[in-house]
């Protein structure tokens, strides 16, 4: 049975508002470098965007999801594709994998461990993990925004913040732990425009923010989620009149000893 998390993902807003999220997350398939005939995991796929490039190389992709929603779009834009429901933290395939891939998906899986244990058990050995994800201080302005907001209205912001940012230092070491070899590993800064000005900063709380203000009435809910909106713009940075999503992401590439 796959758990039902405190996340809630809209696959049609995610493709029409969010579409950012797995446009700039296709430069981490250069360190995939999938080749024809290979059997790739895309844990966290999503609506399948990333999934469908991969397979385009000729590999035979599997995406993976906790999200039910995700899975069901992703099935009727690629039909050709297998996409599964399933859970990231704990998981196992009969035959493995050649790779395993991820993009902006890891930081919302919590159990680390659960994940890499599970990463390790499903690949070949020599197997690629090369994965994108948010590290150490990632969207530090929401961030701050959630923990200086959502107090105000009863709610503990870190009993409910749904994110993993590791320091490269911490997840490289537990990579290690667990009979990888860490090839390659960056820590970066990728300030990131939301679109339609005013617009993409409720957006990215719609698409992201969800956990924090699960439990609230409605009435409460509209008037915490304004309040985290005023004080995220207060602290994102801007260019060209244009709020920045300050992104830090880590991308890794590791085999599996
Ligand atoms: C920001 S989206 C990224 C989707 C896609 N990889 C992309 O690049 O567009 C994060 C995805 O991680 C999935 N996710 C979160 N926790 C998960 C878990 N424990 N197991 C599997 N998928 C999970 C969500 O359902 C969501 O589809």
């Amino acid at each position: 049975m796959i758990k039902q998390g405190t996340q809630s993902w809209n696959p049609g807003t995610y493709d029409t508002q969010l579409g950012f999220v797995s446009k700039l997350g296709k430069g981490i398939l250069d360190w995939l470098d999938p080749q024809p005939g290979e059997h790739i995991l895309d844990l966290g796929c999503g609506t399948g965007d990333l999934a469908v490039e991969i397979a385009g190389t000729g590999s035979k992709v599997t995406g993976m999801d906790q999200s039910e929603a995700m899975i069901v779009s992703a099935r009727s834009k690629y039909p050709d594709i297998t996409f599964i429901v399933g859970d990231g933290e704990q998981f196992s395939f009969e035959a493995p994998f050649d790779a395993i891939f991820s993009n902006a998906a890891l930081h919302w899986m919590k159990n680390a461990r659960g994940v890499i244990e599970s990463v390790r058990d499903s690949l070949k050995s020599g197997g690629r993990f090369v994965a994108e994800f948010g590290g150490k201080g990632n969207v530090d302005g929401f961030v701050r925004a959630f923990y200086e907001v959502m107090p105000r209205y009863g709610i503990e912001p870190a009993e409910r913040n749904p994110w993993y940012f590791p320091s490269i230092g911490e997840y490289t070491s537990l990579l290690e732990q667990y009979g990888f070899e860490v090839r390659i590993a960056e820590h970066f800064d990728r300030p990131t425009p939301l679109p339609e000005g005013d617009t993409g900063v409720m957006h990215w709380l719609d698409g992201f923010g969800d956990a924090f203000f699960k439990g609230l009435e409605d009435a409460a809910r509209q008037s915490a989620k304004q309040e985290v909106y005023e004080a995220a713009k207060q602290k994102l940075p801007t260019a060209s009149g244009v709020y920045l999503a300050d992104y830090r992401r880590i991308r890794i590439s590791a085999v599996k000893l």
